[in-house]
């Protein structure tokens, strides 16, 4: 599908869910509530959003949520949309805390990459960000999927954790073969309320810290990540630098909320709700046809780039783990 600025949109990102088994102070701090389950899209609801997605030149799928793998039968939503014409991608995003139990389901199912969320590796800092006691968990979750013939990817918000926190998660490139993104915090719900982290100035550090780093002209995924090698490392690092590096003139992205709605824009609250239309009444042919015509609509309508700059005009409320980051 092309937009209206002729950017190809081939990637969809599919939150399963709006709970999480972590409290992450930037996303979902204790005491906020979820939304009741039937406002939830089920699995064969999200299949047919997807089928159509793939009809209309969708090629990957991520899978986020919340946490994913707090879902029951989300291994075999990977399975469902991997068999999905025009699918040849199907990739998830988890916190990790629950991955250890899931990995092999996941691998059977042919998931093409596993991105996994950790901040830090210092147990009591963890436990500052996430509410819980859970880094060796997640890291068992890390090297566990290294260890996997998949792709896995480490991805750690930009949180100013000091240049030790910093060593330390890139060290993860160094001891596994995994991608370690650092991404800078975005103004979107609790995230507001943290201050961004220069990339510019992070990629200063790592080059002192790292002199052998080095441009990576690789491919890695479908991503915004600019990637960097350094000596003897088996993964790379990669920056996703949504402020500081604003890479709207590429995106190639949808996102489907849990509640099923088609968002175009991380910035912007619009979206198409295709909730309604998996709902309404008619015959499944006609909600089908009514399905790609809104997605085609909503892709047309597609922003030709975020504001975060402008916060006045940034209109999305909704806190991430509702639209699934
Ligand atoms: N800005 C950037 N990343 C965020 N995430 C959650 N909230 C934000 C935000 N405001 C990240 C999580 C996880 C991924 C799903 O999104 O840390 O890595
Ligand atoms: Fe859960 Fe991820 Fe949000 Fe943390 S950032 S609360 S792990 S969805």
């Amino acid at each position: 599908m092309k937009d209206s600025y002729g950017r190809t949109i081939d990637y969809m990102r599919i939150s399963v869910t709006d709970r999480c088994n972590l409290r992450c102070k930037y996303c979902m701090p204790e005491g906020i509530r979820c939304v009741p389950s039937e406002e939830i899209l089920t699995l064969e609801e999200i299949c047919q959003v997807a089928a159509c997605g793939g009809e209309l030149g969708i090629r990957h799928i991520r899978i986020t949520g919340g946490e994913p793998l707090v879902r029951k039968n989300c291994c075999h939503l990977v399975r469902q949309l991997k068999g999905l014409s025009g699918i040849e991608k199907v990739t998830i995003t988890t916190n990790g805390m629950l991955l250890k139990e899931h990995l092999e389901d996941l691998v059977e199912g042919g998931i093409d990459g596993i991105n996994i969320s950790m901040d830090t590796r210092d147990r009591q800092r963890f436990r500052e960000i996430t509410g819980s006691d859970g880094a060796e968990q997640v890291l068992e979750s890390i090297r566990l999927a290294a260890a996997r013939p998949v792709a896995v990817k480490v991805n750690a918000v930009s949180l100013d954790l000091g240049e030790e926190n910093l060593v330390r998660m890139a060290e993860l490139a160094r001891e596994y073969p995994v991608d370690v993104r650092f991404i800078e915090m975005m103004p979107i719900g609790y995230g507001k309320a943290f201050p961004v982290m220069d990339h510019g100035k992070l990629l200063e550090r790592l080059g002192k810290l790292y002199p052998g780093l080095e441009d990576d002209p690789r491919v890695h995924g479908s991503g915004p990540a600019v990637y960097y090698r350094i000596p003897g490392f088996k993964g790379s690092i990669g920056l996703i630098s949504a402020i500081h590096g604003k890479f709207c003139d590429r995106c190639n992205r949808v996102r489907l909320t849990s509640q099923g709605q088609l968002k175009t824009c991380l910035c912007y609250e619009d979206g198409a709700d295709l909730r309604a239309i998996l709902r309404g009444e008619g015959k499944a042919e006609t909600r089908r046809q009514l399905l790609l015509e809104a997605i085609r609509q909503a892709v047309e309508k597609k922003p030709a780039a975020h504001c975060f700059d402008c916060p006045g005009q940034i209109t999305e409320q909704r806190s991430m783990v509702m639209i699934g980051g």
